[in-house]
């Protein structure tokens, strides 16, 4: 885990009980550096031990000291410059919540070997809505509820009441449910007309094929349609086959099925070949197209990684398909 997280734990620590305090918490935790680099990557149960040596040390609940070093997050990160990237997520605390998944995204770039949590919202009304949080990491949750609470309050001056529903843990992915409840009046019945508007935007297909050379056509028993271009240079025996058999969902962490992505439109979704695409034999060039990543997932440097969103579409007459836009 990065050390941002850690150093935040730390300086939360020092600010609210003292710097003696934290001496002697990291020392019973047997933890060596009195403080930690944002960048870099600390071994994963280190965060873990300090919370709980602290918790003992200081007397206090798991959910109370988690949930404080939540709140303490939205400060402390200020002094590198990321509360004006927080202030400018969304207009409202809906736009702010259905960006979370994507501002985690887009902090891979900095965070190259970031295992990033994932955020849906659901089943939204103007008193709130259900907030799906998925993670490979267990411990987080009040942390979670914590730095929402206090994004609600600091930037969009809201209170917000969270209710922890259900947490589940299937596989190796934890699955957390929020109940949350706050003014929503931003929601209406307006925008969700104009979402479906979007979603019957008339743009013929060779406009689309032509836009997005790396698109993925498939209806909802999963089977491809038709693919750009690029793809077909790529994945030629792809037409006609199930997407799931080729493609793994790597994010969001939800099941890679028709139902469950069908309302995910502003999620950035990332596919991986479950297979090599790229061969011994392959040129520099074509390894130099395909410039991928080795992550934390378990793909080498020769799977084809796809990152973009899915959207409706009434290509060739039929209705709901889906597809996918761009190569990362
Ligand atoms: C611009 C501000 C933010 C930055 C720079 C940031 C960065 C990070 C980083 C570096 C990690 C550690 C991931 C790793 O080491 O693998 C992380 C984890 C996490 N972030 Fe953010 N984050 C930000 C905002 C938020 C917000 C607003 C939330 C609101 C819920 C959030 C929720 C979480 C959670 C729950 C985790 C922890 C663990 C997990 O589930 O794996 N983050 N974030």
């Amino acid at each position: 885990m990065y050390g941002l997280l850690l150093e935040n734990m730390a300086e939360y620590i020092r600010q609210t009980y003292g710097e003696e305090r934290w001496e002697d918490i990291r020392r019973q935790a047997g933890v060596e550096q009195p403080s930690f680099s944002v960048h870099q990557v600390y071994p994963e149960n280190l965060i873990t031990r300090l919370a709980k040596k602290a918790q003992e040390v200081l007397g206090i609940s798991e959910r109370e000291f988690m949930d404080q070093m939540g709140v303490y997050f939205v400060g402390f990160v200020s002094q590198y410059g990321y509360d004006r990237v927080l202030s400018v997520l969304g207009r409202h605390m809906r736009d702010f919540l259905n960006g979370l998944d994507n501002l985690h995204e887009y902090l891979k770039f900095s965070y190259p070997r970031m295992r990033a949590p994932s955020f849906i919202c659901e089943n939204e009304t103007r008193q709130g809505l259900t907030l799906h949080y998925r993670s490979k990491r267990r411990g987080f949750v009040y942390y979670a509820m914590g730095q929402i609470r206090e994004v609600a309050r600091h930037f969009y001056h809201k209170e917000m009441r969270i209710e922890l529903l259900r947490e589940e843990l299937l596989f190796d992915t934890v699955h957390v449910t929020f109940q949350l409840t706050f003014d929503n009046r931003a929601f209406t019945l307006a925008s969700l007309a104009m979402t479906r508007e979007e979603k019957h935007l008339p743009i013929s297909a060779s406009v689309l094929f032509e836009i997005f050379p790396f698109c993925i056509v498939f209806g909802s028993d999963m089977v491809v349609r038709s693919i750009g271009n690029s793809l077909m240079v790529i994945l030629p025996d792809l037409v006609g086959k199930k997407i799931t058999n080729w493609f793994d969902l790597v994010r969001p962490l939800i099941a890679f099925k028709f139902q469950t992505i069908l309302n995910r439109t502003n999620n950035i979704f990332e596919l991986v070949t479950v297979e090599a695409v790229i061969h011994e034999k392959a040129s520099d060039k074509r390894n130099e197209l395909l410039r991928l990543s080795d992550e934390s997932d378990g793909t080498t440097d020769k799977n084809l990684r796809l990152k973009g969103s899915f959207m409706t579409s009434q290509l060739q007459g039929h209705s709901n398909k889906y597809l996918s836009e761009t190569l990362y």
